[in-house]
C-alpha cells in the first residue's frame, strides 16, 4: 500500500510542497562546527597574480592541444586513471602500486589524514606552512601538534624531534615550505623517519621543480615515507586539478579504500601525458623563474626590504605594519600579492611568487613606487 508522504502538504494550487516540519536541524560534527573557515582571497584577480604561486604564465602548449581533441563523447564516459598512474610511475622511477593521482594535492591531504589520523593521534607541523594541512586535520579527531620555527623561519628540526610521541601519527613537511621557502635536509627527513616508524611522513614537494631535490628515490627504502607533488605549480595545471600521491604500495591500498575512483577528471588525465612529455617547456619555465628570482632578490635587497631565502617560485618578504596597505596598493598597480600577516610568527610579512623576468620588472616597478609612497625599508630613510 502506497504511504502518504509526511513531509508533503497540498499547496493551494494542488501540487506538493514540503513545509517546515520541526525545529529541530541536523547538527555537524563538534569538530565541523569549531574548525576554522578558510577563504582564499580568489575574487577579481584579473591582474599580475602573484598572489597563489601558481604558473604566471601558461602550461605546455602540447597541453592545449590535447584539450583541442577532446570530444563531447569522450566527456560523456567515467575517468579512468589506471593508465595514467601508470605512465606517472615510470615517470618517477616508481611501479604503479606506488602511485595515485588526486585531484590536486589537496585532496591528497584529505585522504592520507582521513586514512591514518585517529581520535588521540598527533599531527606535527612545523609551522608557518601551508594552510591546509591543519584545515583537513581539524575535520579528523586527531591533535595538531604545531611546531613553530624561529624568525629564520629555518625548519625546526631539533624542535620537531622534541615534540616526537608515541601518538605522533603523521608529520607533514612541505618542502620547500611555504611561505617561507626554506627547506627541510634528506638527512633531516630521514632522521624523523627514523625516529618515529609509527608515523607517515608526508613530504610535500608542490615546488619541486623551483628546488632540485627530491625524496622520491627513498619511497622504496623507507617504509613510512609518503611524497606528494602537484601539478598546479610548474606545470600550469592549477585549473585542471591534479597531483600524485606515492607511497609504498601497502600504505597506498589503505589510501585507494578512501579515495575516490572517479576524483580526477577525465581532461586532467588526458592532459597530464603531455604536460610530463614536454620536458623542455618544463625547463625553459623554471629557470625563467630561477633568473626572475635572482633578478627580483636584488630589486628587494636595493630597497632594503629584509627577505627569506628561497628555493622555491616565491619570496617572503618582511613589509611591517604597513603589509595590509602594501598589499593594497600593489594590487591597486596591477599586481596581486598575498598577506601572509596572519600566520605563525609572519606578522607583517608578504608572499611574492615569482612569475617570468619581464612580470617581475613589472612587479618591481610597482613595488618601488608601493615602498616610495609608504615609507617603507630604504625609502623610510
Ligand atoms: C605546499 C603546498 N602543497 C599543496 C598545495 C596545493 O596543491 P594543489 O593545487 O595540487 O591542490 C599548495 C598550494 O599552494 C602548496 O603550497
Amino acid at each position: 500500500m502506497r504511504m502518504p508522504n509526511p513531509f508533503a502538504a497540498a499547496s493551494e494550487k494542488g501540487g506538493l510542497v514540503a513545509e517546515p516540519h520541526t525545529t529541530v536541524k541536523p547538527a555537524p560534527r563538534s569538530r565541523v562546527q569549531t574548525m576554522k573557515e578558510y577563504h582564499p582571497p580568489l575574487d577579481n584577480r584579473d591582474a599580475l597574480r602573484l598572489d597563489f604561486n601558481e604558473n604566471t604564465l601558461a602550461c605546455s602548449p602540447k597541453v592545449r592541444e590535447v584539450l583541442g581533441s577532446i570530444s563531447t563523447g569522450d566527456l560523456t564516459r567515467y575517468p579512468e586513471r589506471g593508465p595514467v598512474e601508470e605512465i606517472v610511475a615510470a615517470h618517477l622511477g616508481l611501479a604503479p602500486q606506488q602511485v595515485a593521482l588526486t585531484n590536486g594535492v589537496d585532496e591528497a591531504i584529505h585522504v592520507l589524514f582521513e586514512t591514518f589520523l585517529e581520535s588521540g593521534d598527533e599531527l606535527l607541523l612545523p609551522v608557518p606552512t601551508y594552510t591546509m594541512y591543519e584545515i583537513y586535520a581539524s575535520t579528523t579527531d586527531a591533535n595538531t601538534i604545531a611546531v613553530q620555527a624561529d624568525d629564520d623561519l629555518r625548519f625546526p628540526f631539533e624542535r620537531l624531534l622534541s615534540a616526537l610521541t608515541p601518538r605522533t601519527k603523521i608529520i607533514a613537511i612541505a618542502n620547500p615550505n611555504s611561505p617561507s621557502g626554506s627547506i627541510a635536509s634528506r638527512e633531516q627527513i630521514i632522521e624523523l623517519a627514523r625516529r618515529a616508524p609509527q608515523a607517515v611522513v608526508l613530504v610535500d614537494e608542490a615546488y619541486f621543480h623551483f628546488h632540485g631535490e627530491t625524496i622520491v628515490d627513498l619511497i622504496d627504502i623507507i617504509p613510512n615515507l609518503i611524497m606528494a607533488r602537484t601539478f598546479s605549480k610548474a606545470y600550469g595545471l592549477a585549473g585542471l586539478r591534479i597531483g600524485v600521491l606515492v607511497g609504498p604500495a601497502e600504505s597506498m591500498r589503505w589510501i585507494r579504500r578512501v579515495l575516490s575512483p572517479y576524483s580526477v577528471n577525465s581532461l586532467a588525465l588526458a592532459c597530464l601525458p603531455s604536460a610530463l612529455n614536454d620536458a623542455a617547456y618544463l625547463d625553459w619555465y623554471v629557470s625563467e623563474v630561477l633568473a626572475a628570482r635572482s633578478e627580483f632578490e636584488l630589486v628587494l635587497d636595493s630597497a632594503e626590504i629584509r627577505r627569506w631565502p628561497s628555493r622555491a617560485n616565491f619570496i617572503l618578504v618582511d613589509i611591517g605594519p604597513q603589509h595590509g596597505e602594501f598589499v593594497r596598493l600593489m594590487s591597486v598597480g596591477g599586481v596581486l600579492v598575498r598577506d601572509r600577516s596572519s600566520d605563525p610568527g609572519c606578522d607583517g610579512r608578504v608572499r611574492i611568487t615569482v612569475g617570468t623576468r619581464q612580470q617581475m620588472q613589472q612587479a618591481a616597478c610597482v613595488l618601488k613606487d608601493t615602498v616610495s609612497r609608504l615609507q617603507i625599508g630604504r625609502a623610510s630613510q
